[in-house]
């Protein structure tokens, strides 16, 4: 099942190939001041008869600005485009921003291939490994078309096969540039596989289709272990929060517990858990309809939970994972759980839930408490918790709140490395606005109009006490609605990057 579109990445030194006489679809040519002297470029210009060369001086003068060119005579790809690369200090995103519309034009003209010759120009602080493993995880992860309920005319994408050509791929450094571009396309598939999740209709992805995926998936990963977790096993373990969400829906809850140990024995594992509410009608406490479709994405915390599996895995990554994902349908109906109900979590605090829309913190209580028994040496969850976090911190960034600091600055690098960032916010004692209750413990709501994406981590920070833990709220980055509706697959390039880098 995970989900990934090229089949072939490869890397080669120039100096090994005839670029001239290479069969691809598309040869892209980066640019910059040293391109003209460079050994590969002027053999290909040569046999253009000096047209790439006069092209670049007469059409490419912007950093960033492309060109396509139909088949060239002389060379034998099917088209060329060539880029002028950026300058150093130009932002990540718009590294990332090239590559992506290199990939987006590759798909319109339904490229089978692309054959990237990189130039010497990188972004400030990061090195041509970055470079590549970044050009593979852009290109797999924005190949991605969302086809399967549309008409089955609608073809899948043609990309199958990404060669990435450099000067200095030779000896040690080849192992390396083959293994950037590893780790990058392994990271890509994890993206691929959390919007594949996210965009499929919620009646396409109810929490048992969910289960069924997730199973099918320790097929083509053998190294991953999946214990799922159905309405009466949840019962048995106490998590009454969890079970009064999916109380008003006809489709039962499951909660998938993935374990992934390439790690040493010794080692205790890092613990991801995802809020997995396949639809989020709000319950009782009903949304407005405007836009409500999207709440098709609010189970993106445990598409990235597996995402990230599936990239560990692919990678055999020498970490010790267990990933969570909380998967359960909010509905209203005669059997919903109503404003003022009280209910026990399997932490034995009762919680008064004052808003049902609030039910991502339902399922994330039970689900933190169950992990503890996992002792894990940091637990990071992901949710798509507050509409609060759009307003605080825009469309870009994640936010994040933790009860450790370390985690937080390692979650924000990581974020920083990967393009896919995310910034934090406090999380203080005066926050605590949850116990504000006369008939339970804690009740699900507080703080008012005050702070809610704080206000909601606050609340589980009451389940959180016995191990270092992050949260991050993707509410606003996960997806998006222009400029068309779509998944983006964050924050898995972000977790990723966290536990590859062995951070932590
Ligand atoms: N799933 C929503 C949050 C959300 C909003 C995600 C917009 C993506 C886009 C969550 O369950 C929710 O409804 N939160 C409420 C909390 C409130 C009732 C305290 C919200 O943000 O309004
Ligand atoms: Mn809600
Ligand atoms: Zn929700």
């Amino acid at each position: 099942m995970p989900y990934k579109i090229l089949n072939n990445i490869a890397v080669k030194d120039t100096s090994s190939v005839d670029l001239t006489s290479a069969k691809t679809s598309l040869l892209v040519i980066t640019i910059n001041k040293d391109t003209l002297k460079d050994a590969a470029f002027k053999a290909l210009d040569k046999a253009s008869k000096g047209f790439l060369k006069n092209s670049i001086s007469s059409h490419l003068k912007d950093e960033g600005s492309s060109l396509l060119l139909p088949k060239v005579n002389g060379i034998e790809a099917e088209s060329i485009m060539m880029v002028k690369a950026l300058n150093a200090d130009a932002p990540l995103h718009k590294w990332l921003g090239s590559l992506k519309s290199i990939t987006k034009q590759a798909n319109k003209l339904k490229a089978k291939d692309i054959s990237l010759l990189l130039s010497s120009s990188l972004p400030e602080g990061k090195d041509i490994f970055w470079m590549i493993e970044n050009s593979a995880k852009t290109i797999e992860s924005n190949a991605y078309i969302f086809t399967e309920t549309k008409n089955k005319t609608v073809k899948n994408p043609t990309l199958k096969k990404l060669v990435i050509y450099g000067n200095d791929f030779s000896g040690a450094n080849l192992k390396k540039a083959k293994d950037s571009a590893k780790k990058g396309f392994a990271i890509g598939e994890g993206v691929n596989t959390a919007k594949y999740l996210g965009d499929l209709p919620a009646n396409h992805a109810t929490p048992k289709i969910i289960e069924k995926k997730v199973k099918a998936m320790t097929k083509d990963f053998p190294n991953l272990k999946v214990k799922s977790f159905n309405e009466k096993d949840l019962a048995k373990m106490g998590m009454g929060s969890y079970l009064s969400v999916s109380k008003g829906s006809d489709e039962p809850p499951r909660m998938m517990v993935i374990e992934y140990k390439g790690g040493k024995t010794t080692e205790k594992p890092i613990a991801l858990v995802g809020k997995g509410i396949t639809f989020d009608t709000g319950g009782v406490s009903l949304k407005p309809p405007q836009g409500m479709d999207e709440m098709k994405w609010d189970m993106c915390g445990a598409a990235t939970v597996f995402g990230v599996m599936s990239t560990l895995a692919r990678l055999n990554a020498k970490v010790n994972v267990v990933g969570i994902m909380a998967c359960a349908e909010n509905m209203c109906s005669a059997k919903a759980t109503k404003p003022g109900d009280v209910v026990t979590s399997m932490s034995g605090q009762t919680i008064e839930i004052l808003n049902t829309d609030a039910e991502g913190r339902l399922v994330l209580c039970d689900a933190l408490t169950y992990v503890g028994k996992y002792k894990p040496k940091y637990v990071i969850d992901m949710a798509t918790l507050t509409g609060a976090v759009v307003v605080a911190l825009g469309r870009h960034a994640s936010g994040v709140m933790a009860n450790d600091q370390h985690l937080a600055d390692m979650i924000i690098a990581s974020g920083e490395e990967s393009g896919d960032r995310a910034w934090q916010l406090p999380l203080w004692d005066e926050h605590q606005s949850c116990t504000n209750t006369s008939y339970a413990d804690l009740a699900n709501i507080g703080g008012g109009r005050e702070a809610g994406t704080i206000h909601a981590a606050a609340f589980l920070s009451k389940f959180t006490t016995d191990y270092k833990w992050a949260h991050i709220d993707i509410a606003a980055t996960a997806s998006h609605s222009t400029p068309v509706k779509e998944g983006t697959g964050r924050p898995v390039p972000l977790i990723s990057e966290l536990l590859l880098s062995k951070k932590l």
